[in-house]
């Protein structure tokens, strides 16, 4: 059985690890392509080397660009790859532009897809990762979903049942592996903080950071909550460059932190303020208290079940938000199937029969994934032909 998995963006890497890895514990071969979507030391590199990830097999520099640039230089640079390649199946994960650009091109090809994180769904179409969800989902296979909510939006759509596998969360297996050595670091102390003492910001939603008026409204709410609590601000670097010289007193700005030290920084903080899609899940596990700057989350678990509260971008409402969590933080809980295992159910589904390398069976046997993608409409027919 030969999987190959494809990551591209910084929130890819944490994801295709415990995969990678269970994978290859199940003894099947397993490519990694990297298609370059981040490329930079600190968006990339550092995540390959805390994480453990060996050199991509295939690395396809694709690089910063328009969305339509993005996407086609990662399709055309897949496409030969996975021609010579013949993988029996394609794993993508999450929703970036490098998970839509190759699991177009693995469907197109005939390969199976599997998508780890599918069923997220925001409603808001204006979000170009919402686009990426829902193509993605429809071209793929198998449908590997986080959390129950997931599940039911799948089935809403029409996926059939014995396509969608409630698995739980790869980015939890990474966080609870990495998590006592984040906490034993030295991350704290080299930047001069100490525990329950600081909040964490992140921000690089282009509806937040490109709209200058949307920003300068995030960065007085921020400034007041600031008053209370000094905040620290590791700047992905869409951010980074139109936040120069304009943040106010108490907030220090960071370079994008590398793993550890970004769970290190998370797992001390009093309060996180953030409009990443991982961070919502990481904070829930963590149990620190999070404020998401934005309308809407495909993420709800961490809302309903979680520490995450939708605060939405005006700066009254975000200060209030963050007033009420630093007096009265929420209990901790976790959602179901976030205990560290998703991975290995992933490699269990994908690679069926033999158990872990050394109790592997035939290699090289081609145990191809069904591929009727089909939806079931709401009367229960079927619709659309199967690609
Ligand atoms: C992308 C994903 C987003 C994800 C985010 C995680 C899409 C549509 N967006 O957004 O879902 O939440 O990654 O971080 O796929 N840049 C660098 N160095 C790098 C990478 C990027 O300087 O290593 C700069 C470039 O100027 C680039 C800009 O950041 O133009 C944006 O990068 P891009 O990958 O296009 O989108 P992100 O905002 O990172
Ligand atoms: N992260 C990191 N350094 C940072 C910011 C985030 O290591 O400076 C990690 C974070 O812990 C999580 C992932 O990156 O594992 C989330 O990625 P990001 O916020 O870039 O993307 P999103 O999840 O919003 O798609």
């Amino acid at each position: 059985m030969h999987v190959l998995l494809v990551a591209g963006a910084r929130p890819n890497f944490m994801k295709v690890a415990p995969v990678l890895a269970a994978t290859v514990a199940r003894g099947a071969r397993a490519t990694l392509v990297h298609t370059g979507q981040h490329y930079d030391e600190a968006m990339s590199g550092v995540f390959f080397a805390e994480l453990g990830l060996p050199t991509p097999d295939h690395a396809l520099a694709v690089g910063p660009g328009t969305h339509a640039e993005q996407t086609a230089r990662a399709m055309t640079a897949f496409e030969p790859l996975l021609a010579i390649a013949e993988p029996d199946v394609v794993v993508v994960f999450g929703d970036v532009n490098s998970t839509l650009a190759c699991a177009i091109v693995a469907a197109k090809h005939g390969a199976a897809v599997a998508h780890v994180e599918a069923g997220l769904r925001s409603r808001d179409w204006t979000m170009p990762e919402e686009v990426n969800r829902v193509v993605v989902d429809r071209v793929s296979d198998q449908l590997f979903a986080t959390s129950a909510d997931a599940a039911d939006n799948l089935r809403a759509e029409g996926y059939g049942g014995e396509r969608i596998h409630l698995v739980g969360n790869v980015m939890v297996d990474t966080l609870l592996t990495h998590l006592p050595a984040a906490r034993g670091g030295p991350t704290l102390a080299r930047l001069g903080l100490t525990a329950g003492g600081y909040g964490l910001v992140t921000l690089h939603r282009p509806a937040n950071v490109d709209d200058e008026v949307v920003l300068a409204r995030l960065l007085d709410a921020l400034g007041t909550v600031a008053a209370a609590c000094p905040l620290v601000f590791p700047a992905h670097p869409r951010t980074a460059a139109r936040l120069r010289g304009r943040l106010p007193t108490g907030i220090t700005l960071l370079p994008p932190a590398g793993y550890r030290d970004f769970i290190a920084l998370q797992a001390g903080a009093r309060l996180v303020l953030t409009d990443s899609g991982g961070v919502q899940e990481e904070t829930t596990v963590l149990g620190v208290p999070c404020l998401t700057l934005r309308d809407t989350t495909e993420r709800p678990v961490t809302v309903t079940e979680g520490t995450n509260v939708l605060v939405g971008r005006d700066p009254d409402r975000i200060v209030a938000a963050a007033r009420a969590a630093l007096a009265d933080p929420p209990a901790p809980r976790r959602p179901a199937l976030w205990d560290g295992r998703a991975g290995e159910r992933i490699a269990e589904i994908l690679i069926p029969g033999p158990g872990p390398a050394g109790s592997a069976g035939p290699s090289g046997t081609r145990q191809r994934i069904p591929t009727e993608r089909t939806l079931v409409n709401t009367y229960g027919e079927q619709s659309g032909a199967p690609m």
